[in-house]
């Protein structure tokens, strides 16, 4: 049974990158506490898995195969949206990748690439939803930035540090227009969370986790599980009044001030 306040009995929540990791996380805590979903992302596989965990749960869900840095795919996905639900209550704006290389060498292809992802493809998904929310008068978005938003990491994620500081101030812009028309937005900044693509980069690097570690007060790298309380009281009427924030999901790396590690440089294979 779900406190009131965190219930999201009879809402609909869009999750992208649910496939995996924290986007799969967060559409499964957004359906324990009793929303039905969207899922999208470009790994059918995967989101298929996390479908029929929701299902499985009693809620109501429709996977969407959508690569989200494509305008085009995003309105395209909101039409079936509308067709299934006729409405969206909750935008979890979390899928995203990055690319490793030194600002000197990398191309403006790959810089495209990724802020096409991480800029137009958040803000496209705010704004199909935002309509909708704002048409009911009532909604709530949660972008996903990084670390990497507010701090510099200083090792070849230029274009992603880039595209991630745009969502920080999408998030405040589109707040500041849409709060008072009753749709919040708000972002969270995860630190290190363990994903397949940190794993690898961990295995291949022994001394990437104990670099991590060290900007991490509280001892841990994050896991996908960590964002689900905190995406649920986003979502929830436990939030009404939480707008325009940026919420560190860090184990205390910010108030440390430690950016994404305090190890070395570690170009090439950066991290
Ligand atoms: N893991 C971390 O340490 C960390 C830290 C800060 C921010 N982030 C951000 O959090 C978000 C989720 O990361 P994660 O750790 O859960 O990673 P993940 O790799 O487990 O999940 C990302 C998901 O997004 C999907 N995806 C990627 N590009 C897509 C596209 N264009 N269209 C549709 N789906 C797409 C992938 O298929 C995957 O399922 C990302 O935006 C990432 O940049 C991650």
């Amino acid at each position: 049974m779900v406190n009131s306040l965190f219930d999201l009995g009879g809402r609909i929540a869009l999750v992208s990158g649910a496939a995996s990791g924290m986007g799969r996380a967060m559409a499964l805590g957004f359906a324990e506490a009793g929303a039905d979903l969207v899922l999208a992302d470009i790994n059918t596989e995967g989101m298929e898995d996390t479908a029929s965990l929701v299902e499985k749960m009693g809620r109501r869900v429709l996977p969407i195969t959508c690569d989200v840095s494509q305008p085009d795919l995003i309105r395209e996905m909101f039409g079936q949206l509308d067709q299934e639900y006729g409405r969206i209550d909750i935008l979890g704006n979390v899928a995203g990748d990055g690319v490793l290389a030194r600002a000197e060498e990398i191309t403006i292809e790959q810089v495209q690439k990724i802020l096409q992802s991480l800029i137009i493809g958040r803000f496209c998904c705010c704004q199909e939803a935002g309509k909708r929310m704002l048409a009911i008068g009532k909604g709530s978005i949660i972008n996903i930035g990084s670390l990497a938003s507010t701090t510099a990491l200083g090792r070849g994620h230029i274009a992603y540090s880039m595209g991630m500081g745009a969502v920080v101030q999408m998030t405040r812009e589109l707040s500041t227009e849409w709060s008072g028309r009753g749709v919040r937005v708000n972002a969270i900044l995860p630190a290190q969370v363990v994903n397949a693509g940190l794993k690898a980069r961990m295995e291949t690097d022994p001394n990437l986790e104990s670099t991590f570690l060290s900007g991490i007060p509280a001892g841990r790298l994050g896991v996908p599980e960590d964002i689900k309380g905190l995406a649920v009281f986003l979502a929830s009427e436990a939030s009404t009044w939480i707008t325009g924030t940026l919420i560190p999901m860090d184990g205390g790396n910010l108030a440390m001030n430690a950016g994404g590690s305090v190890g070395p440089p570690l170009i090439p294979g950066g991290n």
